[in-house]
């Protein structure tokens, strides 16, 4: 009896598959053990880690149901007839993650014997096995063990991470917790800038001075108005400019670009930034180019002046945007047309780059918001203007600390090449067989059993893989500390605001008369 009362809860049986390397069964002896517990087992070489991936329960009583029914007929319940609770067993099915000997974990290649005994796993082990760093970003627990998950932000972060599930699962909210645990570190923790690309304005909140019981983020935090946006002309390349609006020939691209090059050689020796309307008369004055060339280029330029967004400089500037420690919002949810929104996250995602590259800003993570609008799948360039530069950083930009975070509610319309090069994904509920598949097809480490249980899962409970924990770890994330995002009130709240406001203006009109 001593030795139950040292945690065992189970003992490994024998059965035709079982166990092996990667499969052990063991039939529970005393208390619970729940899907996605971990255990450890008695090993002949050291402590064998595993993951639970069932439970099922069987009694010798209920397994035909010829003889159920019969025993039944007499108008007894069987458990009144026979000992049946004494036949119940609880079996459990579990992975083997790793052996835990002399100080390092190995893979495990060696079952234990049939009889090993079976205890929950103490935090401790798991948190080895999956190199949870106590530096690292709190992103949330695993709950069934009280532990923390803490993980390393270079291996979460560099490699670049996909945030993935259907819309309401809680991507943005799990973002919310990564950009907190961004603006938290300290200095000497190593700090890098954060800066988002949100079409629906749901990270507004974090500019805006906290309500009690929120730690208030608004002093590291600088708001960008998408219709405040500018981008200077002299910025852009002729290539830059003609993804924008597509169709021009190349005899055109190259008269543009010839101008372009001159009105820059021009503003170096101290004739000053130039915007749109410049340029156009430049186009007018030029006497190289043959008139078609000419009023092609003005119809186009004109059309660019309608955006509202081009002027002499970059405003904000890419010096204001990265700032180590601070959170950069870039509110698009005043800009309607789509084009010009993939315009600004093409502009700022490319000068970012390559401010990066030439180590003027500081090491940054690029958070896009609802990515397959931004870099979709199966889609022309002209409609994906912004794709281009997004594959490059996800290609490249790691070896210059330049690391994306994609969110999307529709993997299958993200672009592959980017997907598959975000080495990290965390992936909360995902029902569209569709979208399971392609995330299936991008990532080495899920198994089939992983790809199952995601359908399953509740708001907020995430399943994460990549380097950041090795082998596929389900969690929940945890609370925000961060006033969560004014889209986040109910229904009922939206309904009350609306009828308050009414009644004040209709009381403030009576006033007046
Ligand atoms: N980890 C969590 N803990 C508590 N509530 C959560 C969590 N994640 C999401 N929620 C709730 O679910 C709602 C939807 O989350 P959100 O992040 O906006 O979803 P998505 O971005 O995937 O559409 C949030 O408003 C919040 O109330
Ligand atoms: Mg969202």
């Amino acid at each position: 009896m001593a030795e139950k009362n040292e945690g065992y809860i189970g003992t490994v049986i024998s059965t035709q598959q079982s166990p092996n390397p990667s499969s052990v069964d063991f039939v529970l002896t005393a208390g619970i053990v729940r899907r996605s517990q971990f255990v450890e087992i008695e090993h002949p070489e050291g402590v064998m880690l595993a993951l639970v991936t069932n439970v099922f329960k069987t009694n010798k009583y209920f397994e035909r149901a010829d003889s159920v029914k019969e025993f039944e007929a007499r108008g007894k319940a069987i458990f009144e007839q026979f000992p049946t609770s004494e036949w119940e067993y609880t079996v459990a099915n579990t992975k083997p993650l790793g052996i835990f000997s002399s100080g390092k974990v190995k893979r495990p290649d060696v079952p234990p014997s049939p009889g090993s005994r079976v205890k929950i796993a103490s935090p401790e082990l798991v948190k080895r096995f999956y190199c949870f760093d106590e530096q690292g970003l709190h992103l949330g627990a695993i709950e069934a063990h009280g532990l923390d998950v803490k993980l390393n932000m270079t291996k979460l972060l560099k490699k670049h991470l996909a945030i993935l599930s259907i819309s309401g699962a809680g991507k943005s909210y799990c973002a919310s917790v990564i950009i907190e645990e961004l603006l938290d570190r300290k200095k000497e923790q190593g700090r890098i800038a954060c800066i988002v690309f949100d079409p629906h304005g749901e990270y507004v909140n974090f500019a805006e001075p906290a309500k009690p019981g929120y730690v208030d983020y608004s002093d590291k935090t600088f708001l960008v108005k998408g219709s405040n946006i500018r981008i200077g002309v002299p910025n852009l390349s002729a290539r830059m400019l003609a993804g924008i609006i597509p169709g021009l020939s190349a005899v055109q691209l190259r008269d543009l670009k010839r101008i372009l090059e001159k009105m820059k050689q021009n503003m170096k020796a101290g004739e000053g930034p130039f915007d749109l309307a410049e340029l156009s008369k430049a186009i007018s004055d030029d006497d190289e180019m043959n008139q078609n060339t000419k009023s092609s280029l003005l119809a186009w330029i004109s059309e660019l002046e309608s955006m509202h967004l081009f002027s002499k400089f970059d405003s904000p500037s890419m010096r204001d945007l990265a700032v180590p420690g601070r959170l950069t919002v870039i509110d698009l949810s005043d800009i309607i047309d789509v084009k010009k929104k993939q315009i600004i996250v093409s502009h700022f995602s490319q000068e970012l780059f390559s401010e990066r590259r030439k180590q003027n800003i500081a090491p940054f993570l690029l958070i896009i918001e609802e990515s397959h609008q931004f870099c979709p799948e199966k889609v022309s360039e002209e409609e994906a203007i912004s794709r281009s530069i997004i594959r490059t950083i996800a290609r490249e930009g790691r070896k210059f600390d330049a690391s994306l975070c994609l969110i999307s509610q529709r993997p299958v319309q993200l672009d592959t090449t980017t997907l598959s090069q975000c080495n990290s994904k965390i992936i909360l509920r995902l029902m569209n067989p569709y979208d399971l598949k392609h995330i299936a097809e991008s990532t080495e480490a899920i198994d089939q059993k992983s790809l199952e249980l995601i359908t399953s899962l509740q708001i907020g409970e995430a399943l994460i893989i990549g380097e950041a924990v090795g082998y596929p770890l389900f969690f929940s994330v945890r609370k925000r500390k961060s006033m969560p995002s004014s889209h986040e009130i109910t229904l009922e709240e939206a309904a009350l605001q609306f009828e308050q406001k009414k009644t004040k203006r209709d009381e403030e009109t009576e006033a007046l008369l």
